[in-house]
């Protein structure tokens, strides 16, 4: 009928097709599912962040960035000891799921979990169409490329980079913050060349791995923004080079891990230039009275790769070098680095 027609012409506006229409509305409509999302999750009560190994270390890197920003809570959850404890979830959480294959069961059924629990569900995934990615309400994908290694490297640091642009978008775009926050994309879009010139140290790292290939044990301590690049480290030394490492947060040090110290004791203190480094500097000076074998990861003088950078964007910096120091480790003790053993890429069953 021609009033039917008339009205088709008036949802159509001024244009000839639906589907000109429809292509012309991509701004408004990608805004606005981006938009809605994000509205929901600035209006939550708390963030999870939920994964395993590598990812769940990326979201812990990227945490105070998340809590500066957005002003939420953020809590940690390795998805085993969530689903073990069945922790509670609610309606007015945000749970945001990182997984680099998006296929790690505990983290799939994490998921499962979070979403008959009513929260909105985020996954932050490699993997265009795996089960977390097609699972979440909504998500981001890594973009980082096929990652092959079994020890996750370049989706670590671009899980850090996707989370700490989630927490820029949450955060009130006020004037008191713009400043900081265009400081932190500024960086981030420098970022590429920065972890080009740390990757100039793979010499350094070579050398470090020959001095340290014989020891039982390593002890990694950071602290504040750097907490994560501790347990990351040791993480990748233990899955590839086989030698037992851990991570300490150094604030934590004299509960426990001081008794190890003394003079055979091999242990990498980060103390960059950052709000914790008249912290890191005493607890350098602690180690050393127990006659600790220090080997301390510092900024270089003034350096050209270190220097300027916000120090919420160090982790994605420093990792790099301790992932070659990993990798030559690897290679010096004849263990095979791409498939270390007993461990797989992705853990499908549990
Ligand atoms: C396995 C891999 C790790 C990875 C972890 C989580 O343990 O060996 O490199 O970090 O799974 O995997 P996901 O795919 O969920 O990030």
């Amino acid at each position: 009928s021609t009033l039917e027609m008339e009205v088709e012409q008036i949802r159509k506006g001024n244009f000839e097709h639906f589907m000109q229409k429809e292509i012309h509305e991509q701004p408004d409509s990608l805004t606005m599912t981006i938009r809605d999302h994000l509205k929901t999750i600035r209006r939550s009560r708390r963030i999870l962040f939920i994964g395993c190994g590598t990812s769940y270390n990326a979201a812990l890197a990227a945490r105070p960035v998340v809590e500066e920003h957005s002003g939420i809570p953020v809590t940690m959850e390795i998805a085993s000891d969530l689903l073990d404890r069945q922790g509670p979830i609610y309606r007015e959480d945000t749970a945001i799921f990182v997984s680099q294959s998006g296929e790690t069961a505990y983290t799939l059924e994490a998921l499962e979990y979070a979403k008959s629990n009513g929260a909105l569900c985020v996954g932050i995934t490699n993997t265009v169409g795996s089960a977390i990615a097609r699972g979440t309400h909504c998500g981001i994908h890594l973009n980082a490329g096929c990652e092959i290694g079994v020890a996750s490297t370049k989706a670590y640091t671009s899980q850090i980079a996707v989370i700490v642009m989630l927490a820029l978008a949450l955060g009130v775009d006020s004037l008191s913050t713009q400043q900081r926050r265009n400081a932190i994309m500024d960086v981030l879009y420098n970022l590429p060349s920065k972890v080009r010139d740390v990757l100039k140290l793979d010499r350094d790292m070579k050398e470090l791995a020959a001095l340290l290939m014989e020891e039982q044990s390593l002890l990694v301590f950071g602290r504040g923004y750097n907490y994560a690049t501790a347990l990351e480290c040791a993480l990748k030394v233990k899955q590839v080079s086989l030698m037992h490492a851990e991570g300490i947060v150094a604030g934590d040090m004299k509960h426990g891990p001081l008794a190890l110290v003394d003079e055979t004791l091999r242990i990498i203190v980060i103390a960059i230039r950052d709000a914790s480094l008249n912290k890191q500097q005493s607890v350098r000076q602690q180690l050393k009275a127990r006659k600790g074998r220090l080997i301390v990861m510092c900024t270089e003088g003034d350096a050209e790769f270190m220097c300027l950078i916000e120090h919420c964007l160090q982790p994605m910096i420093n990792i790099v070098p301790l992932q070659l120091l990993a990798y030559q480790l690897t290679v010096f003790r004849g263990f095979n680095v791409d498939q270390p053993r007993n461990l797989a890429k992705s853990v499908t069953t549990q």
